[in-house]
């Protein structure tokens, strides 16, 4: 939930460790810091504030030195203040250190290393751990062997921590050196040309080199000028994996968009290429996914779905539940991760389970596939960021590959999640009912999806004037039935998160049993009205909701006619195949959050309280 970067090589550190905290600025934006080690000394420069407040700082140390640290936080213990933030010097000058996590056993520590005389100035978990270390390397006894003091230290205290923690590490008494380890918070490690950067995440690397290697939980990594080594907190040697980044940093810029949600709502249609890219079969009936380490034969013997997640995923998988029973007429069961980890589900031997995340950092998400497989289930992910733990831990998978996701408010990751939902249901339904003539119609209407979400696309500017008019109202119903209903759960969440106006989602039907009671002329409702059996119900929900003066803006599928004067703005969306409309009405509730929020003055990438990827339970 926080961004660290650490720099090992031949040019000034500072400027590269801002630099890549600014890409890593949509992982935590409260207060940002950076230490560089120059003549023997570590100097830090910490602010409350985002990253450019740091710059600014940053400015006045003139720093020089070439091995550094750097961290933008998300507060977890102690407010937003410029001594919570990172890096934290241990009392006794010797060590500095960023953490991305949380240190569960602190206080223990902090009681411990009182009575040792360490002193503490933040109210942090972190500082806690840094102290520790120093206890350690003040005790270590001189290497044998060659080994290092410093690295050392840092395993010994590691062992003593429950928690979760990607840390970077540096020593006044080591220069240019960086010790770094990883439990449960993502640490890639680049190495380029006479040079190291360590960072939670590749979009703080990819500028320097694209050559990468991702930690695993429980390995250190210690990083000295001319080489690096990897080994676990037993102490055992890891041979290092070196992966290549397939995107490029232009891919992480706005390329002339205002902000990252709006470049990545507009991205969209190329997105679904791109997940779509190679994945269907030959014969143009189904499709095929290379990495799911499972056979057709073994997918026949599936019974039932779990699926699970978070958040903007977890709505993708409500619609992936709807699409695999309705296609494929296999029971699917959905579950919040944070549910599922601490709910004791019974699973019957025949349930495959699939996680989605488009980190694949996601705690709750990760702990959940972690209790389906102690319970001897296979798992299988799905997944935008290449390399992420889930990735790594899960049996199988597939990557959505749309690129780096950097604005908060997951767009294109959700509908590429949607897309491969649609495709798992297509895979599992031609193993079972689904006629080859249906299957190659459903194929047809999935590659067809991309040019349908530039048609609407194209309707940005009456959708902007639709926020512009209702952007004052406080409360917003979202209404959909059926495959639109998690649209319109996604919808409500969209303008929550950035544009901070209550806003619910459910099912069409539902409104009546009592969201109902919220309708006045100051509660607009945004129903999702697609063509077909429901239709005219959806029309006697909207007259019950028009009854009371509540304001409609409807997003209809082309061919349907709402009768006069019952909604007051309409959206249209082209007809399609069910497996494709889930996408294709995700982008107008999409775009109307995005502009609501423009015209409040919200801050769409950065909303408060908010970061991308939610490493703490
Ligand atoms: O990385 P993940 O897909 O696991 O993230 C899950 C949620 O945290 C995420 O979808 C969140 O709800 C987004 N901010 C939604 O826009």
């Amino acid at each position: 939930m926080c961004g660290i970067v650490g720099y090992v090589g031949k040019q000034k550190a500072a400027a590269i460790i801002l630099e890549g905290l600014k890409r890593l600025e949509y992982r935590g934006y409260d207060s940002a810091g950076v230490c560089v080690l120059q003549a023997g000394k570590l100097d830090v420069a910490k602010k409350a504030g985002r990253v450019e407040v740091l710059v600014k700082e940053a400015a006045r140390h003139k720093f020089t030195g070439t091995s550094g640290i750097g961290h933008t936080r998300w507060a977890t213990h102690g407010g937003v203040t410029d001594a919570n933030a990172h890096p934290h010097v241990s009392s006794d000058g010797k060590l500095a250190l960023i953490h991305n996590g949380v240190i569960e056993n602190y206080a223990g520590m902090k009681k411990f290393l009182a009575g040792k005389g360490y002193t503490f100035k933040s109210e942090t978990d972190t500082e806690a751990l840094c102290n520790l270390i120093a206890y350690h390397y003040a005790k270590e006894p001189a290497p044998k062997n060659g080994g290092s003091r410093f690295l050392e230290s840092v395993r010994k205290a590691l062992r003593h921590v429950e928690g979760t923690y990607g840390i970077a590490v540096l020593c006044a008494d080591c220069p240019d050196e960086i010790v770094a380890a990883r439990k449960a918070s993502p640490l890639v490690l680049g190495v380029g040309d006479q040079e190291y950067i360590l960072a939670s995440d590749a979009a703080a690397i990819v500028s320097r080199t694209q050559n990468v290697v991702y930690l695993k939980d429980g390995e250190l990594v210690h990083i000295t000028p001319r080489a690096f080594a990897i080994s676990t907190l037993d102490q055992a040697d890891v041979s290092p994996v070196v992966d290549t980044i397939t995107w490029k940093v232009g891919d992480a810029d706005l390329n002339g968009y205002a902000h990252f949600m709006e470049k990545e709502i507009f991205e969209q249609p190329q997105a679904l290429e791109n997940t779509m890219r190679g994945r269907f079969a030959e014969d143009g009936s189904t499709a095929q996914f290379g990495g799911l380490n499972l056979s057709a034969a073994e997918f026949r013997q599936i019974d039932r779905l779990l699926f699970c997640a978070c958040g903007s995923a977890w709505h993708a998988c409500l619609v992936a539940e709807h699409l695999v029973e309705s296609f494929a007429r296999v029971p699917v069961e959905v579950d919040y991760a944070s549910e599922f980890r601490y709910r004791n589900v019974p699973l019957d031997r025949n349930t495959l389970c699939w996680v989605i995340s488009q980190s694949g950092e996601t705690i709750d998400t990760l702990a959940a596939l972690r209790e389906a497989k102690r319970k001897g289930h296979r798992v299988l992910a799905i997944n935008n960021v290449v390399g992420s733990t889930i990735a790594r831990e899960a049996d199988g998978g597939v990557y959505q590959h749309v690129g780096p996701e950097i604005g908060v408010a997951s767009t294109k990751a959700f509908t590429s999640q949607l897309l491969l939902g649609a495709m798992i249901a297509l895979y599992i339904a031609r193993m079972r009912d689904m006629s080859f003539s249906d299957g190659v119609q459903y194929v047809q209407s999935l590659k067809g999806a991309p040019d349908l979400v530039r048609t609407v696309l194209k309707q940005a500017p009456k959708i902007r004037k639709i926020a512009k008019k209702y952007a004052k109202h406080a409360d917003f119903l979202f209404l959909g039935r059926l495959s639109l209903f998690p649209v319109a759960l996604e919808g409500a969440l969209k303008l929550k998160e950035i544009s901070y106006i209550h806003a619910e989602g459910y099912p069409t039907a539902e409104m009546k049993h009592g969201p109902i009671a919220l309708v006045s002329e100051q509660c607009p409702s945004v129903f999702l009205v697609p063509k077909g059996d429901v239709f005219n119900k959806i029309v006697s929900s909207m007259q019950e909701i028009k009854a009371r003066k509540g304001p409609i803006i409807a997003v209809v599928t082309a061919g349907s006619e709402i009768p006069p004067g019952v909604a007051d703005e309409v959206i249209p969306i082209p007809d399609c195949h069910p497996a494709v409309l889930p996408i294709v009405a995700t982008i107008p509730v999409q775009l109307l959050s995005y502009y609501i929020a423009l015209e409040r003055g919200c801050d769409v990438d950065k909303p408060r309280n908010l970061a991308k990827s939610v490493t703490v339970e």
